[in-house]
C-alpha cells in the first residue's frame, strides 16, 4: 500500500511504476494540456498516461520538459506511458507507430507502452513488435489495455515477454473481479482507467457519506479505494485544484466495511466500449 504520491509498485519485470498518475484523455493540444502536465509534476505526480489516439503527445512532451525543468528533476524520475492505436497493430506498423509516438513526445524511451485495444487477429503481431522494442531497451515495460481473460490467454500462448500491466475500465460501478483475480494469479498489475467514471459517480450518496466522515471528496474516496484494492490509477483533470485534490489521498484509510460498501456499488456498467464487442 503506497504512503505517498511517489510510491511505486514493482512490476513483474522489476520496473517500478508510481501507483498514482495523471491521465490526459480528451485533452487537446494547447496550453491547457501543457499546463496540466506541468502542474501535476509540480505537485509531485511522477506518472503521465497518454496514447497515440489522444492526439496530444506533443503537448504532453512539452509539459514534461517544462515540468521537469521547473521541478529540478530528470527524465528518469518520471514514468511515461503511451499506447499503440488499433490501426497500427501489426509488426512493422507497431514499430513505426512507436517511433512516431516517441518523436512527438520528444523522448528517448518510454517507460510503458500498451496495446490499446485487443483487435482480434492483430494483437499477436503487435506484441512481437513490442517485445522487439523492449529487448532493444526503447521501452522499459510492455503491457496491454482492455484485455479480457481470453485475450490474455491467447496473447500469452505465443508471448516471450509477459505483459506487466492490463489497463482496464475500473470504478465502483465496474469492479471486474474475475479479470482482476486472473491478473493477480499471473502477476499482471491492473491499472484503472476512468477511475472516476468520467465524473458520473461524484454525486453518489454512499461515496459522499463515506467522504464526509473523513472530510474527503467523492473523487478522493474512489482513488483511495483503488489504491487499497492494489490498483494503479490515473484520474484525469486539467484543473490545478483537482490535480492536487486527487493526489491528497494518503492521510486517511477506508475501513474494510467501507471498502466492501463501495465494491457493492458494482453494476457491471461501463462508460467506455466493451472489449468483447467494439468495432474500431
Ligand atoms: N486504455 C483506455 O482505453 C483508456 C480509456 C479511457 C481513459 N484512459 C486513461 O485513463 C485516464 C482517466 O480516465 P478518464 O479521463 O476517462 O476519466 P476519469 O479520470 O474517470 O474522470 C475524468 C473527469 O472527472 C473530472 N474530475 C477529475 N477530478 C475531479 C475531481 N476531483 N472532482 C470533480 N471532477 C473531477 C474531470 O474534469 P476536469 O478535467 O475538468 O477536472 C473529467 O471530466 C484518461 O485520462 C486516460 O489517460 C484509458
Amino acid at each position: 500500500m503506497p504512503n505517498n504520491l511517489q510510491d511505486t509498485i514493482t512490476l513483474n519485470n522489476g520496473v517500478k511504476m508510481p501507483w498514482l498518475g495523471l491521465g490526459v484523455f480528451q485533452v487537446e493540444e494547447g496550453p491547457e494540456l501543457v499546463n496540466a502536465v506541468k502542474t501535476a509534476i509540480a505537485h509531485g505526480y511522477r506518472s503521465i498516461d497518454t496514447a497515440a489516439i489522444y492526439g496530444n503527445e506533443e503537448g504532453v512532451g512539452q509539459g514534461i520538459k517544462e515540468g521537469l525543468k521547473a521541478a529540478g528533476i530528470t527524465r528518469e524520475d518520471l514514468f511515461v506511458t503511451s499506447k499503440v492505436w488499433n490501426a497500427d497493430l501489426g509488426y512493422e506498423e507497431t514499430l513505426a507507430a512507436f517511433e512516431t509516438s516517441l518523436k512527438k513526445l520528444d523522448l528517448d524511451y518510454l517507460d510503458l507502452y500498451l496495446i490499446h485495444w485487443p483487435v482480434e487477429g492483430k494483437y499477436q503481431a503487435a506484441w512481437k513488435a513490442m517485445e522487439t522494442l523492449y529487448h532493444q531497451r526503447k521501452i522499459r515495460a510492455i503491457g496491454v489495455s482492455n484485455f479480457q481473460v481470453h485475450h490474455l490467454e491467447s496473447l500469452m500462448e505465443q508471448a516471450e515477454v509477459k505483459p506487466v500491466i492490463n489497463q482496464i475500465e475500473f470504478h465502483p460501478r465496474l469492479t471486474q473481479l474475475e479479470l482482476r483475480n486472473y491478473c493477480r494469479e499471473h502477476d499482471i498489475q491492473v491499472e484503472a482507467w476512468s477511475p472516476l467514471m468520467q465524473g458520473q459517480l461524484l454525486n453518489n450518496e454512499v461515496l459522499q457519506e463515506i467522504g464526509k466522515k473523513y472530510n474527503k471528496s467523492t473523487a478522493q474516496v474512489i482513488i483511495r479505494w483503488d489504491l487499497q484494492n492494489e490498483i494503479v490509477t490515473i484520474p484525469k483533470s486539467t484543473k490545478e485544484q483537482r490535480i492536487i485534490e486527487n493526489a491528497s489521498v494518503f492521510d486517511f484509510e477506508l475501513t474494510e466495511v467501507e471498502m466492501k460498501r463501495i465494491s457493492a456499488l458494482n453494476q457491471d456498467t461501463r462508460v467506455g466500449p466493451d472489449p468483447d464487442n467494439f468495432d474500431f
